[in-house]
């Protein structure tokens, strides 16, 4: 996730991209850059690592003139995060500059074959290969830079939302879009500027909003043309002509930046289909029934001698850990051990070189996993890392790793964070069971198959349990909830009642269910409500006799049920319904009605759902 933002009219394009930019860093903010044409016609990139406050110090004194220009505020996917992966990028001979957010996946083999025809790299980003594949488009065909961009979108695969400057033309602006979000505001105040047209790029409506309420949302695969006498020109890649849909912006900036939703927490609870789907693109591959994590083919050898593996990680990222133990075990056949790593620092634990350690941090800077790290590399061990924030500490520290690709996470809950993390771990247990043979090709692909339609299962889940933010309030009164859950879902269960406890502050315990026999049921009576994930798998039965157990001694019953399953629904108060799927793979959907059951508890009773009390995003201090 980056942020795009695009401006050609009468005004100084600079502030009005700077401004914009500040507005998207909830997108991304490891790096940042401008590029503008000016009066005489020089087409200027200026770009720094760190936030948008760093660009803005390192262009003082700087000619950032020109009345069109394109801007960047990056969230790396490829390429560590510094001032040389930073978009804009120029083409070869500097005439064209792009920003871009998304991923092109066949960047290797495009730039491989650009760099055969002459064209050198500045970066290691996969965008660079964007702007230097129109360059050659456009010297190979003799063609202008609409048809260039036209075709060179067409070779290309993957995702992208793109803005592209051409020094040779400073009155075009030109524009594109597939998967990745764009907008185009069109300027209203034409007769404040003599008449003369101006258009806005965003990608989304927040650098917009200030200088109109209209807007084309780009559809995908579709390319803009915008000129300074007011033409807006869109066409498909099959160069078919498309009518703008022109829509008026109703909602206020704060709104906006929350894609709508009144907290970022529920933004990223909404976002996370498209989240895994991009977790999950360019390595799992529904063709080939095959996986790809280089980290894996890469380090085929270490993993294949491996003798066990320790997964160290703090809060949320621990819970991801355990269920990534279960299946690794389960799909790998190696042991796996999980760590606390603030106790796993400070012990004196046995590690050896034929340890496999795996970080699991979504910020990739919380000091404890940070020095579990790198007391095992001391020892020898073979470091793994599993971090959504690209060239973060831990992920520079690891000796190589995956990354989430799920994009910033805002909301001090972890959300997205979390089901990108298991995700990850699932894609690296297969990986290694791929490596070790441990699996049989059906059971190996039909666990490919089911991983590809997890993302679809989880909009299921969404849209079929909206119901939950009503019979939420009810649960306000409570002083203590339960959570249980087995096997895979015992994880879900702790992961359940630290969401609740994060942002609502009602104490909240998970235990495995057949635990409750040893102590915790003495805590049931008619107040205590009990969450129960009970999907219609493996241990089924003994978990209805555990709902059994806590019926008879009153407590409140909300469970997690597979679709259409009356068993458990007749035994509950209060039920969740998600689809049916590998006993592995339930985490993920089970998870959702318990992230939205946190968010409507702490809602109703009034709390600071992003910036709950005492906590913060990200822990680099022990
Ligand atoms: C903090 C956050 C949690 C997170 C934990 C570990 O406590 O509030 O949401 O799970 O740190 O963070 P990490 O970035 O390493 O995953």
């Amino acid at each position: 996730m980056c942020g795009i933002v695009g401006y050609i009219g009468v005004q100084q394009a600079y502030p009005i991209l700077i401004k914009g930019l500040h507005r998207l860093e909830y997108r991304g903010y490891d790096s940042a850059g401008v590029s503008m044409i000016n009066e005489e016609g020089t087409l200027s990139v200026f770009k720094e690592k760190g936030k948008v406050a760093a660009l803005e110090a390192s262009v003082e004194g700087k000619d950032i003139s020109g009345t069109i220009g394109i801007a960047h505020t990056r969230w790396a996917t490829h390429g560590e995060p510094n001032a040389k992966n930073a978009h804009p990028h120029y083409s070869q001979s500097k005439n064209l500059s792009l920003v871009h957010n998304g991923i092109i996946e066949n960047y290797k083999t495009l730039r491989t074959k650009l760099e055969e025809k002459g064209f050198e790299f500045q970066s290691d980003t996969d965008t660079e290969v964007l702007v230097q594949l129109i360059e050659y488009q456009e010297e190979k065909d003799n063609c202008d830079l609409y048809t260039a961009v036209q075709r060179s979108l067409k070779i290309v695969e993957g995702a992208y939302a793109i803005a592209v400057l051409d020094k040779r033309n400073p009155d075009v602006l030109i524009a594109a879009r597939k998967s990745s979000p764009l907008i185009i505001g069109v300027g209203q105040n034409n007769h404040e500027n003599n008449g003369q047209a101006e258009f806005f790029l965003g990608s989304d409506a927040t650098p917009i909003i200030e200088y109109t309420n209209q807007v084309v949302y780009l559809k995908d695969e579709e390319i803009a043309y915008m000129d300074r006498d007011g033409h807006l020109r869109i066409t498909n890649l099959a160069n078919v002509e498309q009518t703008p849909d022109m829509q008026t912006l109703q909602m206020n900036l704060d709104e906006l930046e929350k894609g709508g939703f009144p907290h970022f927490m529920l933004k990223e609870i909404y976002e996370q289909p498209n989240a895994l789907r991009n977790c999950i693109r360019g390595r799992l591959s529904i063709e080939e029934k095959d996986i790809k994590l280089s980290g894996i083919i890469d380090y085929r050898e270490k993993f294949l001698s491996a003798r066990r593996i320790i997964i160290c990680a703090c809060g949320t990222s621990w819970h991801s850990a355990l269920i990534g133990k279960y299946f690794i075990e389960e799909a790998a056949q190696i042991p796996v051990e999980v760590e606390y790593a603030s106790e796993f620092r400070y012990r004196n634990p046995v590690i050896t070189a034929n340890d496999i350690v795996i970080a699991v941090s979504q910020s990739g800077e919380t000091a404890d996993t940070l020095a579990a790290i790198q007391l095992a590399k001391e020892k020898g061990a073979f470091i793994y890392g599993i971090c959504n924030v690209i060239g973060s500490s831990i992920a520079r520290a690891t000796d190589t790793g995956t990354y989430l690709h799920v994009g910033p996470e805002i909301g001090v809950a972890s959300t997205k964070a979390f089901t990108g993390q298991v995700t990850a771990l699932f894609m690296l247990g297969l990986a290694i069971a791929k490596e070790k043979r441990t699996l049989s090709d059906d059971m190996f692909h039909m666990l490919i198959d089911e991983l590809l339609m997890i993302p679809d299962k989880m909009q299921w889940t969404l849209e079929h349990n909206k119901d939950v933010e009503k019979f939420s309030q009810i649960f306000t009164y409570a002083k203590n909830f339960i959570y249980l859950g087995r096997g895979y879902n015992y994880p879900v269960a702790l992961e359940g009642a630290l969401k609740l406890k994060e942002i609502s502050y009602i104490h909240a315990e998970g235990y495995p269910a057949a635990e409750m026999k040893h102590g915790p049921i003495a805590l049931i009576d008619e107040e205590m409500p009990v969450v129960v994930i009970a999907p219609k798998k493996g241990m089924y039965d003994k978990v209805v006799s555990n709902i059994q157990e806590i019926k008879s001694r009153k407590g409140k019953i909300i469970s997690v049920v597979t679709e259409g399953d009356t068993t458990v629904r007749d035994m509950s108060d209060y039920c969740f319904e998600i689809p049916d799927t590998r006993d592995c793979y339930v985490p993920l959907l089970a998870a959702i009605p318990l992230q939205l059951m946190s968010y409507y508890v702490a809602v109703a009773k009034g709390r600071n759902v992003d910036q709950p009390r005492n906590l913060a995003k990200s822990v680099t201090v022990e």
